[in-house]
């Protein structure tokens, strides 16, 4: 079958054929740090001063004569902040708010050493030290001496002191001028920036000792492992609405988290760097390919490798947090710690979706919701896009389209299923329409530079941005979801928002200028990073809000920052039907789940352009094996239900929307997971298999949580696909013929198009639903079945989690069950997972495992012998299959909620 796609241009031009997007330089900031001197900066190591919030130094710069501040504050948490301001700025400078979650507790430093050259502070333990250099200025991390971290290796430390105008100085206007129009004044394209506070642009270098690996930095269309940045672009952090965006590119896209995580086999590190303006950062492997010159490569001595990383910003502090790990789950865990964890999903979040750009009207919707029902394919939510307003007026109806929406939510309620509607944060410019009254007379809007409401182009044409920096503003929009207010609305309505990097059509590169005012009078270049992540908290909030606070929301956004992870899901955007956009979707969406953006989802088939059907297959059996998973496409595209491309099609889609249905019951738990540990439900091979080598640069395939290994199908026509299988010693079991496979090689398998390499790892328990049901809600009235994967030791365990599926009870009545299955001497256990760990209390448990089918049993049993607390032994029918070494015990009751245990003898 033929490829559907077009080549994508790299920089998208406008109508005239001009670059749409910036690229670095075209930035003044970047070009002045790349281009300027390395300053010299002293650390004054007289004015230390310890406090309880850690060590206080002033550094100098004295050719320029500026005073900085420097804190450094290590936490009890393995994670060491770096605080670096101006001593004196003539005001304030921008710190991000409202994404640390709460201030980590900081340890007690002791002097350690001390000389004229440096100073060596320890903490707690006295494992991890911190020692600041009086000059050249550097502050190195240390781990039982030896460096992990130096920051300023490079001496690329750089801060602009804020100014006063040109124009209140008493310089002649001829010099004002030439200040004004190359400092304070920036153009692109027809585009006029004017910088009120004149250059403020920050940076500073780290080098992460011994590491040649580096992740994160989402979100950018390119593979897991970050590239060094020599031979091209900086990554750039800087939210942008880029439709059909360019593969392999370090442009700025939706959304931005400015975490980098660094891996060797005996540590994992991260570097947050929390500012939200413009940002670039440049990776530079060391020793690498790259040389200098003509000359033939040099025969080298072994060196420690390094990397270097270069952060530069166009304003605020610098504020890098280090997390000293050491290993990927210890990570995760540190970075929730700081940014929050993920928020626990409704049940029905993690079910397939249905989406268009857009279902037309009433009948529409009610006929593709049959339509799933008729073709026997699971579903919970189908979405309304932009058209199902009043002319892009969100909040409101079409009602020619869809007179009564409400009922048509009633008419999905019946089904269990929820309606998405879509909500944008532009509002239409109409005096008329009393939302737009609102906000304008509650002052919600942002302003442009003269003190004006700004006004910019979008879907509904002239239109004013809400300004969700301020919390009036995000409390007066919550309140816009209230059942009440919003119009047609029911308990069932989601939302979901989009175009929020802001997308300002006719803006510099297509979002909002860059000197228009939000509220306490910052500029958007301040914090252009969180809008997306402070309108998503705003929707979020009103939906608690609009329930009482006892319903878990769902709000999908497609801009986001650090932290967004507490709010709901995020998906990559304007993706395009082709192969090559399938194969990247999995690396995105392990960057994303690198750096804490767990719920994670592309596309499904890709939006701009119609796929061939081998894709649309293809591309579902991806989509079924991550977090979120929501069929979508653009308004030109055909049609394309499940069912509308024949019956071996449709096949193969029911096919894997049920087996996904199948394991919601792991899915939730490993969700659950996320939301207490921080560790991603989908994770790089590395995570699991930290001491492999062979697993860095893996990133066509991933682990959903601990047990379970995908490898999804993304080149067209294949017969054979080849899996790395990690881990010398582990076993995996293929999920669909429990045929068994070493690790520590890579296999070639073949492959039909109905099938995708799934491997459930030895040594792991997974709980899967005994159906699929119509939608997850009828699937919790399912029973369970159990599989066992026994490792060489023939042990296994794992967990599954349950609460209602919707409310908050889980949290504030405890109302849930999270229990332990443990399998070792042919004995398997079923208990609380720990002290408390639920299965009481509110949560009416009634699930019962119905089968439990154990992999890797190396000869038939005797006896298998059933155990309740409390009953009498039974014994078991079971059936074993010699040729897989599979055991499998049927027609079991066994309620998930009391402890029992089976005997195999
Ligand atoms: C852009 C979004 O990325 C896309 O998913 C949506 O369909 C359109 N906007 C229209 O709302």
């Amino acid at each position: 079958m033929a490829e559907a796609s077009q080549p994508i241009v790299s920089v998208i031009p406008d109508d005239e054929g001009k670059e749409k997007f910036k690229k670095s330089d075209h930035v003044a900031f970047y070009r002045r740090q790349m281009e300027g001197p390395n300053f010299q900066h002293r650390a004054l190591l007289d004015t230390m001063v310890l406090t309880e919030k850690g060590a206080r130094f002033k550094l100098l710069e004295p050719d320029t004569q500026t005073t900085l501040l420097l804190s450094v504050s290590p936490c009890k948490n393995d994670t060491v902040r770096i605080l670096i301001d101006e001593l004196q700025p003539i005001k304030a400078r921008y710190r991000v708010p409202d994404v640390i979650t709460e201030e980590p507790h900081v340890e007690q430093l002791r002097v350690e050493r001390q000389s004229k050259d440096s100073v060596t502070l320890s903490w707690s333990s006295g494992r991890h030290q911190v020692c600041v250099w009086h000059f050249p200025f550097r502050l190195e991390i240390l781990c039982e001496d030896k460096a992990m971290v130096t920051f300023n290796a490079k001496g690329k430390l750089w801060l602009e002191a804020l100014q006063d105008p040109p124009g209140a100085t008493s310089r002649g206007s001829e010099l004002q001028e030439d200040h004004t129009s190359v400092l304070w004044k920036e153009t692109f394209r027809q585009f006029v920036d004017i910088q009120a506070n004149g250059p403020s642009s920050i940076g500073a270098d780290l080098c992460l000792h011994g590491f040649s690996h580096v992740y994160g930095l989402p979100e950018h269309a390119d593979g897991l492992q970050l590239r060094d940045t020599r031979d091209g672009e900086p990554y750039r952090l800087y939210n942008l609405d880029v439709f059909a965006y360019d593969l392999y590119s370090r442009l700025g896209l939706y959304g931005s988290v400015p975490l980098l995580v660094a891996h060797k086999p005996d540590r994992t590190l991260g570097v947050f760097w929390l500012n939200a303006s413009e940002t670039f950062v440049n990776v530079h492997y060391s020793p690498s390919d790259h040389q200098d010159g003509q000359t033939p490569p040099v025969k080298r001595r072994r060196v420690e490798p390094q990397t270097d990383v270069h952060w530069l910003s166009e304003s605020g502090v610098i504020d890098c947090v280090v997390l000293l790990g050491p290993s990927p789950q210890q990570l995760f865990t540190q970075y929730a710690q700081l940014t929050g964890y993920q928020a626990l999903p409704p049940l029905f979040a993690l079910g397939y979706h249905q989406c268009r750009w857009n279902y037309d009207d009433e009948a529409d919707v009610k006929a593709v919701d049959a339509g799933f029902d008729r073709h026997g394919i699971p579903y919970d939510v189908i979405w309304l896009d932009i058209e199902h307003t009043d002319g892009k007026r969100y909040f409101t109806w079409d009602s020619a389209l869809f007179p009564e929406p409400a009922g048509l939510q009633r008419h999905l309620e019946k089904k269990k299923r929820k309606l998405v509607v879509i909500s944008d944060p532009h509002i239409k410019v109409d005096p008329d329409w009393l939302l737009y009254c609102e906000a304008r007379d509650g002052r919600h809007f942002v302003k442009n530079r003269q003190g004006q409401i700004y006004q910019g182009s979008c879907w509904p044409g002239e239109s004013s941005y809400l300004d969700f920096s301020s919390s009036d503003t995000r409390a007066w929009y919550s309140r816009c979801f209230g059942l009440d207010k919003y119009k047609g609305s029911t308990p069932s309505l989601f939302v979901w928002n989009d175009m929020n990097e802001p997308s300002v059509f006719d803006g510099p590169e297509q979002t909002m200028p860059k000197d228009a005012v939000h509220y306490g009078g910052w500029e958007h270049r301040e914090l252009h990073n969180l809008y997306g992540f402070y309108q998503h908290m705003a929707t979020v909030e009103g939906l608690i809000t609009r329930s009482g606070g006892l319903e878990r929301p769902f709000v999908l956004s497609r801009s986001f920052f650090a932290g967004s992870q507490r709010l709901g899901a995020i998906w990559t955007g304007d993706n395009v039907a082709s192969w090559e956009y399938l194969r990247i979707s999995i690396p995105m969406l392990l960057s994303l789940s690198v750096a804490g953006i767990v719920f994670c989802g592309a596309d499904v088939g890709g939006f701009v352009q119609d796929p061939e059907p081998e894709l649309l297959v293809r591309w579902y059996q991806a989509g079924a094996l991550q977090p979120f998973f929501r069929g979508h496409s653009a308004k030109e595209t055909k049609r394309r239900e499940p069912w509308l491309f024949g019956e071996e099609v449709t096949a193969a889609i029911r096919t894997v929307i049920q087996q996904r249905y199948c394991l919601l019951p792991y899915w939730y738990t490993v969700f659950h997971q996320a939301h207490t540990s921080g560790l991603p439900p989908l994770r790089p091979l590395w995570v699991e298999f930290p001491r492999e080598q062979s697993t860095l640069t893996v990133d066509n395939q991933y682990m959903i949580g601990g047990a379970l290994l995908a490898c999804p199908v993304t080149e067209a026509g294949v017969e054979e696909v080849k899996v790395l299988m990690p881990g010398s010693g582990e076993v995996w079991y293929d999920v669909h013929s429990a045929k068994a496979y070493n690790g520590g090689r890579t296999l070639s398998l073949p492959v039909t198009l109905d099938t995708v390499p799934v491997f459930q790892r030895g040594g792991s328990v997974v709980c899967r639903s005994a159906g699929s049901g119509s939608c997850t809600a009828e699937l919790q009235q399912l029973p369970l079945s159990i599989t066992v994967a026994l490792n060489s030791q023939e042990a296994a365990d794992g967990e599954l989690y349950l609460d209602d599926g919707h409310s908050f009870s889980y949290r504030d009545n405890k109302a849930f069950c999270l229990r332990r299955f443990t399998m070792l001497s042919g004995r398997l256990l079923c208990r609380p997972a720990s002290e408390g760990g639920g299965g009481g209390g509110a949560f009416d448990c009634v699930t019962v495992v119905q089968s439990v089918t154990v992999l890797g049993v190396k000869s038939k049993p005797f006896t298998v012998v059933v155990h309740v607390s409390g009953a009498k032994d039974t014994c078991a029918a079971f059936e074993y299959m010699e040729t897989c070494c599979m055991l499998t015990v049927n027609n079991l009751k066994l309620r998930v909620v009391m402890d029992w245990e089976i005997q195999i003898g």
